[in-house]
């Protein structure tokens, strides 16, 4: 690894083995790009890529220099409006109302490590030689604003990360109305965008279409990542598959509202840009603030989807998320959501928790309906006290009886919500986000709590950290289950509107960093109706995240497959829930319901003693079972083989970093009579190795077989009755 400064040719190379990216102080001082791809050998210039050029009637030159043009030339971070006309990475309204800018080249930093971003969640280092960072100035001298942009490069990871902050040194004040994190221009179109888009209950599902001249993006304005569109993009050629050929991932690492676009235009260069969303944005600054933008992890892989996601994978479990819980083996919970609702007391819960310790479980988590006047979804949203009619000994004696019969003991919470039936509201009716003389919109009668302001966060930060001190609780479920709607701090004045979103999620960031500095033992989860902010900057703070609310195992083989193009299989939970399923009222196999959980933070959702006695030997099993995996599950490096978004079938496996064990799961969706042979060809396992499978012991199979002929699927190992949703797993083992 290593980021080159050739002063003769003005040019940048940072470089590692996997990739290479070339930036070139252009002739009038700004910034371009001349390649970013697989990593090339290093030289003195690449100027040649420079394309651009004199073209009669259609060049917009500079003034005083007719050879120079921005129109088509591939930069860093474009402005609109001085020869190039393509959407730009930001945009700033001056004092006198415009909004052109010229940023030049002052001077650059190279140095080994990571910054921290302040206030914001982003990938770090654990010691400064696994990379390095350049960070290029640029200076605006008639609005006397200074522009950074941070490139970092590692060592391990086939990644760059991007970032930029303003800086105002003028005595007026400046307006930014768009401050992307990162801007590539591609030379070529020849791509495919692929995305993740969805809804509550079918988050990220695999969307891919071809790129064409204009604008194709993807986006959030519901002040959450949001399960519509996950912050991420990746173009890969169009014989990109899942094993072989070039892949660029863009993933965002933010909570909010973003932008994620890709602009072709006429002349065949695709512009990814990914940042803020510029609507709702407005950000003013006066002499010396600063504004940072999150960051970007822009991956690179010629290795296809499978090599793309793989380094998204640990990069994220191993350089983004922190803290006690991050390589520890996460325990196997029992969730009574799906089981009781709001209905249940303290006698039923300790009854489905007796169950659940018997069976071998670890962690019981208690979730919504056990504070205020919570009922149903109508009241006690805010009131973080227990609600005694359900609890007599509340949380601090519930917790202790949990704990009598060997679990941990977890908790829900919703901090960012309030019910206008609650304590809280009626003492703080301006705490929410609403605009004045307008009717405030909601969603399961609940309303925001307007996070942007201090002394909000500052009291929710009080009444958990009360409950989390008082209780024995192990573990906390973070939700967050309705969007912004009319968006307004009563707290800010009309120039500072433009912040709120942004300093929501600020506030957010500053919860979970206050939560979990205080309590660094509490496992957190992070849960939005699901799956509605599953992204990066939440996993900085909660090693694990509630991946759907849809809990079918069909639903979740999707579900899964699609957020494992960037997010590690160890951050999504997984659980295995009752049948008919409560979202779509399909009836699996127990088995099944296990096979596709175990690919990921396991669970149980149900009461297990509304099951049958065979049912309940499956699930000690099942925990059995997982106990013995779950640290390769956990650690592994993850491989999509079969796509069920293609097929009636999906399968996928787990490869031990030395490569001495895998397990793979295979599922067949429906029943398909007299159907053909099935070979599931394996991958990254040492060819020269002899692996046993499951605990057969007779045969021993080369690694090379199993990935080149691959194993028959038998039918007769399949789970169920040989219908609908069966699968099997298969265990292998160094010989
Ligand atoms: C939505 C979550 O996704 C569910 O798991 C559950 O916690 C409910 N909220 C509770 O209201």
């Amino acid at each position: 690894m290593a980021i080159e400064f050739n002063e003769k040719t003005k040019e940048f190379h940072l470089y590692n083995n996997d990739l290479s990216y070339i930036i070139k102080i252009l002739s009038n001082n700004q910034l371009g790009n001349l390649y970013y791809g697989n990593r090339i050998h290093h030289k003195e210039s690449f100027s040649y890529l420079l394309e651009g050029g004199w073209r009669s009637l259609a060049a917009y030159v500079f003034e005083g220099d007719t050879n120079f043009s921005l129109q088509y030339t591939k930069q860093e971070y474009p402005s609109y409006g001085a020869t190039d006309f393509r959407y730009p990475a930001f945009e700033i309204k001056q004092s006198n109302g415009s909004k052109i800018t010229n940023f030049e080249y002052v001077d650059h930093n190279i140095f080994n490590g990571k910054k921290k971003l302040s206030g914001l969640p982003a990938t770090y280092v654990e010691n400064e030689k696994e990379a390095q960072t350049l960070e290029i100035i640029l200076y605006d001298c008639v609005i006397k604003t200074k522009l950074v942009l941070s490139y970092t490069i590692y060592e391990e990871f086939p990644v760059i990360t991007r970032n930029a902050k303003f800086i105002y040194e003028g005595n007026e004040e400046i307006t930014l109305t768009k401050a992307m994190s990162c801007s590539v221009d591609l030379p070529d179109y020849d791509y495919e965008m692929v995305h993740l888009a969805g809804a509550w209950s079918r988050e990220r599902h695999i969307k891919i279409r071809k790129l064409e001249q204009g604008v194709q993006s993807i986006y959030s304005l519901r002040g959450a990542s949001s399960a519509e569109h996950n912050p991420f993009i990746a173009l890969k050629r169009p014989n990109t598959t899942e094993f072989e050929g070039e892949v660029y991932g863009f993933s965002f690492v933010y909570s909010g509202n973003f932008l994620g676009e890709v602009l072709v235009d006429t002349h065949n260069t695709s512009r990814v840009m990914m940042g803020i969303h510029p609507n709702m944005f407005e950000w003013i600054l006066h002499r010396n603030e600063t504004f940072q933008t999150p960051e970007v992890v822009m991956a690179y892989s010629n290795k296809g989807l499978n090599g793309m996601s793989q380094a998204y994978h640990k990069l994220y479990r191993t350089r983004l998320a922190r803290g006690y819980w991050r390589d520890r083996i996460r325990p196997i919970l029992m969730n009574n959501w799906e089981a009781t609702s709001f209905d249940f007391n303290e006698s039923k819960i300790l009854k489905i928790a007796k169950t659940a310790k018997e069976i071998g479980i670890e962690l019981f988590v208690l979730d919504d309906g056990w504070f205020g006047k919570r009922d149903d979804d109508k009241a006690g949203l805010g009131d973080w006290y227990a609600n005694t009619k359900k609890l007599p000994d509340g949380i601090v004696g519930l917790s202790k009886k949990i704990e009598d019969m060997g679990m941990k003991f977890g908790l829900w919470f919703e901090p960012e919500m309030v019910n206008k039936d609650s304590d809280l509201y009626r003492a703080h009716p301006d705490w929410i986000i609403h605009t004045p003389n307008r009717k405030t919109s909601h969603c399961r009668n609940q309303y925001v709590l307007d996070f942007s302001r201090k002394e909000v966060v500052d009291y929710i930060y009080k009444a958990m950290s009360k409950i989390l001190r008082e209780a024995s609780i192990s573990y906390v479920k973070w939700d967050m289950n309705r969007y912004m709607t009319e968006c307004y701090s009563v707290a800010k004045n009309a120039e500072s509107q433009g912040r709120v979103m942004h300093e929501y999620i600020l506030g957010v960031y500053d919860l979970y960093e206050k939560l979990t500095t205080e309590f660094p033992y509490i496992l957190f989860e992070s849960c939005a109706s699901g799956g509605a902010r599953f992204d990066p900057g939440i996993l900085y703070y909660a090693p694990q995240g509630w991946t759907s609310d849809d809990t079918d195992a069909v639903e979740r083989m999707k579900i899964q497959y699609g957020t494992s193009y960037v997010y590690p299989i160890s951050c999504m939970g997984a659980h295995v829930s009752e049948v008919p399923n409560q979202q779509v009222f399909r009836t699996t196999p127990i088995e099944t319901r296990a096979n596709v959980a175990y690919f990921g933070a396991f669970g149980y959702e149900l009461d297990l003693n509304t099951l049958s006695d065979e049912e309940k030997e499956s699930v000690r099993k099942q925990v059995k079972f997982i106990k013995d995996k779950r640290e390769l599950i956990q650690k592994g490096t993850f491989y999509r083989l079969l796509n069920p978004f293609e097929d009636n079938v999906a399968a996928w496996m787990v490869v031990s970093e030395d490569k001495s064990e895998a397990i793979v799961g295979y599922y067949k969706i429906l029943n398909v009579v007299n159907d053909g042979f099935k070979r599931l060809k394996l991958e990254g396992l040492e060819k020269d190795k002899a692996y046993y499978i499951n605990e057969e012991r007779k045969e021993k199979f080369f690694g090379d077989e199993l990935m080149y002929a691959g194993i028959p699927v038998k039918p007769e190992l399949l789970c169920g009755n040989g219908g609908d949703f069966t699968s099997v797993i298969y265990y292998l083992k160094e010989a």
